[in-house]
């Protein structure tokens, strides 16, 4: 591995702490970064399906090779160790389990995500693991995909079949990742897969994903009761543009359908008022109390929904200023500046803060897990062959440096996860979009770690992960 000439001085700020075993980490996803679509017996899912209709991504881009992770992980999981990451969060492919999303398990896919997972372990890598993460079987699409309640108990059995296969090898365990972006961006904006523009699907997917959530913690508990179960939901920062009464009663309504939606059932068993004043015209109700069969909110739904977790996984990227719309009750919102990623995203650290402190005053005392927090940026290699990105280490800085003063000030953080280990994927966006600390080459599918990977490396060490790592990796080897 070629090491840069300097690396900036880690520098985080002086109020941030982190406990000893604060989990350090990088996050992917299955379809961003696996490839190996037709291999393994892997079934095709919505993202093979959206991605290949011409229009949906930049360039045509799909994840039919991605990186190339499926046939080198363990190259990239060599490279993570060498870069001192201690923990790892991924996805598993469904449809690389369950090719059409019922029925046994694929063995060839259950060998696949053994072998990662002893891999992880063998290389002192913790790893995290996410249920779902946008890829559903195709074969549940056809049979009316999230918006059919159906799919809700098909994913409850996927993770009970999970939890036998694989939930030896992992302790952590993410039921879903942002429900948010699997309804709406998915069912309502059209921009994601299964590329829907209806608000009332959108809204039926919401409660299945929820309820769907629910119903892989139950199979947890039951089959696997040492694990540690929890979902991700990416809530953003929300400020009215405007101290007008308008514009702040824009901002709550945006955060009733778009936080809001996610974090009041799971943490407090029921919809809160204003989404269900925005929403039910779509079926939702607080609580399902008095449903007849056949509506979208069920009895007993919110308490499947609200069974208790183990920690509270918290995605974060946008600081948004949010006004009232002239037309229709969507408001209008731009990110707050600075906003220099390539995506316009801010680079408001403090937003972060606020939405971790938000989480554990109003919704929940479990601990919190940044699952993902990270930027994009126009990297590229340069003629010594090294990729520098000051502006990502810039972020890095600032966003971990508010996750230890949220700390200091009493939230109880157990980790971040920088998205991504390395360049994927971006979904809509395709391969234009660069999150990685690790550079991807896609036409020879080299990987170059960015200089903001060896800052990463120097701030684990100097906040306490290396040791962590080098003693799991003492302990695995004695073992
Ligand atoms: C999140 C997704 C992740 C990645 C980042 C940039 O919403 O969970 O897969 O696309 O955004």
């Amino acid at each position: 591995m070629t090491q840069p000439a300097a690396t900036a001085r880690p520098g985080l700020s002086a109020d941030a702490t982190f406990p000893a075993d604060f989990a350090w980490g990088v996050a992917t996803a299955a379809y961003q970064i696996e490839g190996g679509v037709n291999e393994g017996g892997r079934g095709p899912s919505i993202w093979d399906t959206f991605s290949h209709q011409p229009g949906t991504t930049i360039n045509g881009d799909n994840g039919d090779i991605a990186c190339d992770h499926y046939h080198r992980w363990e190259a990239d999981l060599d490279l993570m160790a060498e870069l001192g990451i201690p923990s790892y969060r991924f996805s598993l492919s469904w449809s690389r389990l369950q090719p059409t999303g019922t029925g046994p398990l694929n063995p060839e896919g259950v060998r696949f995500y053994r072998d990662l997972l002893a891999g992880c372990t063998a290389r002192g890598i913790t790893p995290y693991v996410t249920l779902y993460h946008w890829d559903l079987p195709q074969a549940l699409q056809d049979d009316g995909g999230w918006p059919a309640r159906q799919t809700a108990y098909r994913f409850g059995e996927y993770a009970g079949l999970v939890a036998e296969s694989l939930g030896d090898l992992a302790e952590h365990w993410i039921t879903i990742n942002e429900p948010m972006c699997a309804a709406f961006l998915g069912h309502s904006w059209g921009m994601q897969a299964p590329g829907f523009k209806d608000d009332g699907l959108a809204v039926r997917a919401a409660h299945h994903l929820l309820l769907g959530h629910g119903l892989a913690l139950a199979e947890f508990r039951s089959s696997r009761p040492g694990t540690k179960v929890g979902i991700t939901n990416i809530i953003g920062n929300l400020n009215p543009a405007t101290d007008s009464p308008a514009d702040r009663e824009a901002t709550q309504y945006w955060d009733a359908v778009s936080n809001r939606i996610f974090l009041d059932p799971v943490y407090k068993g029921r919809y809160a008022d204003p989404t269900v004043a925005a929403y039910g015209k779509y079926g939702l109700t607080a609580a399902g109390e008095g449903a007849a069969a056949g509506d979208l909110v069920q009895p007993g739904d919110l308490d499947i929904i609200s069974a208790p977790g183990d920690f509270a996984g918290i995605n974060h990227y946008t600081n948004m200023l949010v006004s009232a719309s002239d037309s229709g009750s969507t408001p209008n919102w731009t990110h707050v500046e600075p906003a220099p990623s390539s995506f316009g995203w801010s680079n408001t650290p403090e937003a972060l803060k606020a939405v971790l402190k938000r989480v554990a005053s109003e919704y929940t005392d479990l601990p919190l897990y940044v699952t993902e927090n990270g930027v994009t940026f126009h990297d590229y290699v340069d003629p010594n062959g090294e990729v520098r990105d000051p502006r990502r280490i810039d972020y890095l800085r600032g966003y971990i440096s508010a996750v230890g003063e949220a700390i200091s000030d009493g939230v109880e953080v157990r980790g971040y996860f920088a998205w991504s280990f390395m360049d994927n994927f971006e979904w809509a966006e395709g391969y234009d979009k660069r999150f990685g600390l690790v550079y991807v080459d896609y036409g020879t599918q080299a990987r170059i770690p960015k200089q903001s990977a060896y800052w990463y490396r120097d701030t684990i060490a100097e906040h306490g992960g290396h040791r962590a790592l080098a003693s799991s990796a003492a302990a695995g080897a004695t073992a």
